[in-house]
């Protein structure tokens, strides 16, 4: 069966997606350094609940089914390191069968500082996590072309990069009529945050790739993913993900469903009108496994916008509001001074036909959706610190 390498493999998506080839019969190897647990203790923002280490997550997922994921522990701003996954050269932490499962086909790579106020907090935070963003996309590009030509690289871009422009938003690439001449460019990108602009950067190097060295790649740009359970988490509760509900680390509707049960009033940035395309973690995970059937041509970029809906921030309070008064929780909802630079009432209206095309079937976020979240997190309520809620990191 084909090996598919996950690069990041401990992270929010990282584990879920790691099970879900798994669980499919995949080969899987997940590669990590816990950079995000360290971030987390680094800036004392407590996650929801005690995630296991990878290699106990790896053990547990093969005492549940029987299934074997590689676990290798280390640093992928470390080139040699890197390559080594391509060369045989791999020191596994944590696997059945320790010998080398061979060159992957598809290396999925989510290995990033994913933070936009942790990156805007000072400046040694955002030369971290430009270093390290660019220093992994680079090694990941080299390795590739330089030991596996051949591979498919799916990695995760974000909505984020193109901004909240006044046109349409397309899939990647914007045609350009100028003099009476038309060329495809790379659609305009207006990065928010310095961590969106490693995203726009590592598009760049990518797409150069692609140009160069006829690499193939596939570009998913994401949009906030809320959730916590998927299919094979539901085998065992310690499978779950990583969870955050701090402004820092964690995504909009698990800060709000978290504040909503802790009795903490929506945190609403300025007027709320600000809006974005959103995912299920379910659909995450259909996304990169489409994404790998039917893998980018050689010298192609191939960009999906991965998102499944849309909605501002003040649609979001509202829905929660709604679920969790049902739930009898008594939610308030406070609009609050904007910490960020961002437009709070603008045009928003991307295009995100790809995925589906490709077989992807949207999971929405619906009241049950929504209540059956609720109902996972309110498990963890004695965990919630309020403490870590806001910090209003400003930029
Ligand atoms: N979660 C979202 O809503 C969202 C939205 C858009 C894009 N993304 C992108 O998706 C990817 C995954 O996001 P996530 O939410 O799972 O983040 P995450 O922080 O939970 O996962 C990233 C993982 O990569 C690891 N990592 C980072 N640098 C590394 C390095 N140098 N060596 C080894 N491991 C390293 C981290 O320890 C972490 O476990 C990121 O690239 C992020 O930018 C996420």
């Amino acid at each position: 069966m084909a090996h598919v390498l996950i690069l990041g493999g401990d992270g929010y998506l990282g584990w879920p997606t790691a099970m879900y080839f798994s669980n499919r019969g995949y080969e899987v190897t997940v590669v990590d350094n816990y950079l995000r647990r360290n971030a987390c203790t680094e800036i004392d923002v407590g996650m929801l609940y005690p995630i296991p280490s990878l290699v106990e997550r790896a053990k547990i997922w093969h005492e549940k089914t029987g299934n074997e994921i590689k676990v290798a522990i280390g640093d992928l701003t470390d080139a040699e390191f890197t390559r080594g996954f391509f060369e045989g050269r791999v020191k596994y932490d944590w696997a059945i069968n320790y010998d080398f499962t061979g060159v992957p086909e598809t290396v999925v790579h989510y290995a990033e500082m994913p933070s936009a106020p942790y990156s805007m907090m000072d400046y040694k935070k955002s030369n971290f996590t430009i270093t390290n963003n660019l220093l992994v996309s680079s090694n990941l590009l080299f390795a590739v072309r330089d030991l596996a030509p051949d591979t498919h690289i799916i990695k995760l871009g974000t909505m984020g990069e193109y901004g909240t422009p006044n046109i349409d938003i397309e899939e990647g690439w914007l045609e350009v009529e100028h003099n009476g001449r038309k060329q495809k460019f790379l659609y305009p990108r207006a990065a928010g945050s310095l961590y969106h602009t490693t995203k726009v950067m590592d598009t760049d190097l990518y797409w150069f790739g692609v140009r160069m060295w006829n690499l193939r790649i596939t570009d998913l740009m994401q949009g906030p993913v809320y959730g916590i359970e998927t299919e094979e988490s539901k085998i065992d509760p310690r499978l779950r993900p990583i969870f955050n509900y701090d402004e820092v680390f964690g995504t909009i509707v698990n800060r709000f469903i978290t504040q909503a049960i802790n009795g903490y009033p929506l945190t609403v940035y300025g007027k709320g009108g600000q809006t974005r395309g959103y995912l299920n973690i379910k659909d995450t995970l259909q996304c990169v496994h489409m994404s790998e059937k039917s893998p980018a041509e050689k010298g192609e970029l191939r960009i999906f916008n991965q998102v499944m809906e849309t909605f501002s921030v003040n649609e979001l309070a509202d829905i929660t509001k709604r679920v969790g008064d049902k739930l009898g929780y008594n939610v308030e909802i406070k609009n609050i001074e904007n910490p960020r630079k961002e437009a709070e009432e603008h045009y928003y209206n991307p295009t995100y036909q790809g995925l589906i095309n490709i077989g992807v079937e949207p999971h929405y976020l619906t009241d049950e959706v929504m209540e059956e979240m609720f109902k996972v997190v309110a498990e963890y309520k004695d965990n919630i610190r309020n403490d870590v809620i806001f910090r209003g990191v400003k930029w």
